[in-house]
């Protein structure tokens, strides 16, 4: 199995000095928070997704962590968007690979349990599983005014997160649309095929803003 890490984003929101997945948390950068992550989930093979100019440091984060104990791992050059990141992962994923898991570095917390649920999930027949948390809030729909077009049942409803796993000839076939899209099952679930949502967790959030930051802190030292 193969996963796919996509950090080659910029982290306009966080506002930091450097590109999110190079900013630390409690003195390790998000990148490699979400690396350990991946190899403590037991995966043959990683593509690590960065910015053009920072190939050289990723690689130095992600060898120590790789073979000859850990999986394979990869450095590639991302693109302009996460669409293009997570293309430019899936095209170093050996021949071997055949189920393939989408992770986005932000999400640097993710406990090995959401990933062991993806899997299962695909090693039962799932073309596409994604994790999902149900919403608090009550969403409502709105058009371009901002009134409300509807109120969709919150049972209907899940906030979902990554690790996205999905067979590799789906991503793939996916990808080739061309079409971008914020996560992968979007594109999956745009050619028709069923994607099956597992239970996800709280502690998976994606790391957007600096407020996110210090939540992460928290639930590290908890
Ligand atoms: N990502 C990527 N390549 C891009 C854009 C995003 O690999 N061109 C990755 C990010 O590094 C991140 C994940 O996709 O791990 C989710 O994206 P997001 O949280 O939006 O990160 P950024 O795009 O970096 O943040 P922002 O949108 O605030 O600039
Ligand atoms: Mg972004």
């Amino acid at each position: 199995m193969g996963v796919v890490v996509v950090a080659a984003g910029s982290g306009r929101r966080l506002g930091a000095d450097r590109p999110k997945a190079f900013v630390e948390l409690a003195g390790v950068t998000l990148l490699e928070h979400a690396l350990r992550g991946v190899v403590a989930a037991g995966v043959d093979e990683v593509a690590v997704v960065v910015p053009l100019d920072l190939v050289t440091q990723a690689e130095a984060v992600a060898a120590p962590l790789g073979a000859p104990t850990g999986p394979t791992m990869t450095v590639v050059a991302g693109g302009a968007e996460r669409t293009d990141s997570v293309a430019a992962g899936l095209s170093v994923l050996s021949e071997r690979v055949h189920l393939v898991l989408v992770h986005d570095a932000a999400r640097c917390l993710t406990p090995a349990a959401v990933f062991d649920r993806v899997l299962a999930a695909l090693e039962r027949g799932a073309k596409g599983a994604i994790p999902g948390v149900p919403v608090v809030d009550t969403i409502k729909t709105v058009d371009p005014d901002g009134f409300i077009t509807g109120t969709p049942s919150r049972d209907s409803l899940r906030a979902v997160q990554t690790p996205q796993g999905f067979r590799r000839d789906v991503l793939e076939e996916a990808h080739a649309s061309g079409v971008s899209a914020t996560d992968d099952a979007a594109l999956v679930e745009a050619l028709g095929h069923r994607v099956l949502v597992v239970e996800g967790d709280h502690r998976s959030l994606k790391i957007t803003t600096p407020e996110d930051l210090a939540h992460a802190e928290r639930l590290l030292r908890a």
